[in-house]
């Protein structure tokens, strides 16, 4: 055969009987769902046969990424034959200044999702578990059977983490408590006095991950910023990302901050490159880029006032959102979805939350919010 010959793997797949991995893939692992992977927005485009799409679909920041991301990383270009710097060095450094931490107390992730796993992997074992709220980031979960560990994951309480709740489910076996603070798909805080009384009422040797995604989003006198409590002795990682008001969600960079033995542990079982070089100099450049975050975040104050007003406008409950998103009850959120989809506006369904009532819609530039107000008001029909 030729080397130009094309090998049809479809036939080879036809002509063998199909694997079976039963025996070799742990049943924890056989258990687990792939996170779904959204199209890609042009084949969605050629789906429906629209253009112009607008994606509020990811919580991703509509003003794209920083300027000086951008020059960054076209100067770093030239050096993509070198393998990125495996510390991370100036941007821990920048990092450690901003947040006044040692910079050996932060770990850099592909995105703060590599990082969530690692705390997974490094504490986890089979027979423990780990607790987080049944409509919280859907990857806690999914990283915890992944290692054998069971999630138990703990109801909302008005749309909210209950933190009483979940402190009283802490059981012998309980290694990780996960927390997103603004939550992931609500939007809702845990206020400052709730969060004082849940790290009094932990044990010692719970690990806390306090996921802080959009946090950068939060005006919220009432809010705790989950840095400040970092203390010798207690274990507490705080969880940062570049994905969202900084623009860099393709790259997938992100971090961590935590106690140093917490860290160097996660080192120890970190790929060694886990972070590409143009991510660690965009994310350099995006750091200091205070007019983008300020636009941003101004853009999201007003869009979040311009939906809820809009919801209200069109008799639509919403959760009360502190973050760039907002969880609106549309009634039948799959036909909602898809009858935006057909009107080039892409929002989020909610059933792989337990939430088939609802839509999470992701602030975008005015425009991009007047066009999804528009599409539900039209889809939703008169106001009944
Ligand atoms: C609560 C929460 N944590 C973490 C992430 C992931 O961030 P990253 O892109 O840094 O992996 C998201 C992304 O949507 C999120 O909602």
């Amino acid at each position: 055969m030729s080397t130009h010959e094309k090998i049809d793997t479809t036939a080879v797949a036809e002509t063998h009987d199909a694997l079976d991995l039963r025996a070799l893939v742990p049943e924890w692992i056989q258990k687990l769902a792939a996170y779904p992977p959204g199209m890609p927005l042009e084949e969605l485009e050629r789906e429906y046969g629209i253009t112009g799409s607008i994606k509020l679909a990811s919580n991703e920041n509509p003003f794209g990424p920083s300027p000086r991301a951008l020059a960054a990383i076209e100067q770093a270009l030239s050096s993509l034959n070198r393998y990125p710097d495996g510390s991370g060095f100036y941007l821990r450094r920048a990092l450690a200044e901003r947040h006044r931490v040692a910079a050996d107390a932060i770990i850099l992730g592909n995105g703060s999702n590599d990082i969530i796993e690692l705390v997974a992997r490094a504490f986890l074992r089979r027979g423990d578990d780990a607790i987080m709220a049944e409509q919280a980031f859907v990857i806690y979960q999914m990283v915890v059977q992944a290692t054998g560990a069971t999630p138990r994951p703990i109801p909302l309480k008005h749309y909210t983490h209950d933190l009483d709740a979940i402190a009283q489910a802490i059981g012998r076996h309980t290694r990780i408590v996960f927390l997103a603070n603004p939550n992931n798909p609500t939007g809702t805080i845990y206020p400052r006095d709730e969060w004082e009384d849940f790290l009094d009422s932990v044990p010692s040797d719970v690990v806390i991950v306090a996921d802080d995604a959009y946090a950068d989003y939060v005006e919220d006198p009432e809010y705790p910023n989950s840095l400040a409590y970092h203390r010798r002795g207690r274990l507490l990682i705080t969880l940062r990302t570049f994905s969202k008001i900084y623009g860099l969600a393709g790259l997938r960079i992100g971090y961590g901050v935590g106690p140093l033995e917490v860290i160097e542990v996660l080192n120890r079982i970190r790929q060694p490159f886990n972070v590409s070089s143009l991510a660690q100099v965009a994310a350099l450049a995006a750091l200091d880029d205070t007019a983008h975050v300020e636009r941003t975040r101004a853009n999201n104050r007003d869009g979040l006032a311009f939906l809820c007003a809009s919801c209200e406008r069109l008799g639509r409950p919403y959760v009360p959102s502190w973050a760039n998103f907002l969880l609106i009850d549309v009634g039948e959120g799959a036909r909602v979805y898809e009858a935006l989809l057909r009107r080039g506006v892409i929002a989020r369904p909610m059933e792989v939350y337990g939430l088939p009532r609802n839509l999470r819609v992701t602030v975008g530039t005015p425009a991009e919010n007047e066009r999804f107000v528009d599409g539900l008001a039209a889809v939703l029909g008169p106001r009944t």
